[in-house]
């Protein structure tokens, strides 16, 4: 890959940062690591860049883009107003994986947010993407850079996989921190509410702002994860795989699995299994390159053991949800659609 070039996550090269920023500024596409994944960046303000974003991805007009900022200087000309809260959460939690949603200033293309009239604000902490903001001086609109409905990037070489020469320029600063993506957090609702839980845990926003939802979809399919039934959301975060959950009380979930494994084996079915292991944060950390991974391995069939609903175990969840295209755990009596 010749559009693929290593860079170095604590210090990144200078040479490199203004490569990258060059072709941003010349309207093209450049895929960076954050702290959380890999997004896919153009200049926010530059609405044939921001298109390019939509056909690379393959992502419908329906989905709005987060535009990242490098400071509160950068962020605040981008909104009409600031919501309470705000100013105490950014103290807080930026730079860092909280996305805020605010009310947008009339300068940002409706493209950009899908024409709500919202936009979605985040500064993130990752040296390479601060870098690359500074050095563009400017606002950078960036999805996950994966291929619509495909499990985020977390490592260079998925980008490579998803979007190969669709971009200009790939930064390569190895594996992401964090391993799923930012806190998605509604501040025009009163209370806030997280339309996508992410890096920065539930609890640690009620501990500055006090009482914050869940939006009905999140909370719904974790509620319903325990239940057996046929599914009604988004197939997303897919591998090609097929995602069995298993949830609930530990001794009940082992006797489960063990026998998801005799039957798998006894249909000569090849299985991968995800589980936590105790640590919530390295479950979030490597599940979308496990994912990609049991994909590689050719595995028929991800067992994956869901986490506790609290902490980043609730991102994980979420992720594992849509990632079986069903909100409903496998119980092991599931049909075989
Ligand atoms: O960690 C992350 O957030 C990564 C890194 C690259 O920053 N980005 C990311 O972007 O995950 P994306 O486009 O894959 O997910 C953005 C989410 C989508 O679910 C989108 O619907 C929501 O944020 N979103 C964006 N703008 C919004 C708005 N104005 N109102 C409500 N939701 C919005
Ligand atoms: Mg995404």
């Amino acid at each position: 890959m010749n559009n693929l070039v290593k860079i170095n996550p604590q210090a990144p090269e200078a040479e490199v940062i203004e490569q990258a920023a060059t072709i941003l500024r010349g309207g093209g596409l450049v895929a960076f690591p954050t702290e959380t994944v890999y997004g896919l960046g153009a200049l926010a303000l530059n609405l044939k860049a921001i298109h390019r974003i939509f056909l690379a991805k393959e992502r419908p007009d329906w989905d709005p883009l987060i535009v990242h900022v490098r400071d509160m200087v950068m962020a605040r000309p981008l909104m009409k107003r600031l919501p309470p809260d705000f100013e105490l959460l950014a103290s807080r939690f930026w730079p860092g994986p909280l996305t805020l949603v605010v009310e947008k200033d009339d300068q940002i293309p409706g493209e950009v947010t899908a024409h709500r009239p919202t936009v979605a604000l985040r500064m993130p902490w990752h040296p390479v993407a601060a870098a690359l903001l500074a050095a563009t001086g400017a606002p950078i609109a960036a999805p996950s850079a994966n291929r619509f409905g495909r499990p985020s990037p977390t490592r260079a070489e998925h980008v490579v996989e998803d979007l190969a020469n669709r971009v200009d320029l790939i930064l390569d600063a190895g594996p992401t921190p964090v391993g799923v993506e930012s806190t998605v957090l509604d501040l025009t609702q009163s209370p806030p509410v997280i339309l996508r839980p992410g890096g920065v845990p539930r609890e640690e926003l009620e501990k500055v702002i006090g009482e914050v939802r869940l939006a009905s979809a999140v909370e719904d399919e974790t509620a319903r994860a325990g239940l057996a039934g046929p599914g009604m959301s988004l197939k997303h975060y897919a591998p090609r795989a097929r995602v069995e959950l298993l949830d609930g009380e530990i001794n009940e979930t082992v006797i489960t699995l063990k026998r998801r494994v005799e039957e798998l084996k006894r249909e000569g079915k090849t299985f991968y299994l995800l589980a936590n292991y105790g640590d919530d944060r390295l479950y979030a950390q490597t599940l979308f390159d496990q994912m990609r991974d049991a994909d590689s391995q050719h595995a028929d069939v991800i067992l994956a053991i869901m986490p506790p609903a609290r902490g980043l175990g609730l991102a994980v969840r979420d992720r594992l949800l849509r990632a079986s295209g069903s909100p409903a755990a496998s119980d092991g009596e599931k049909d075989e659609s």
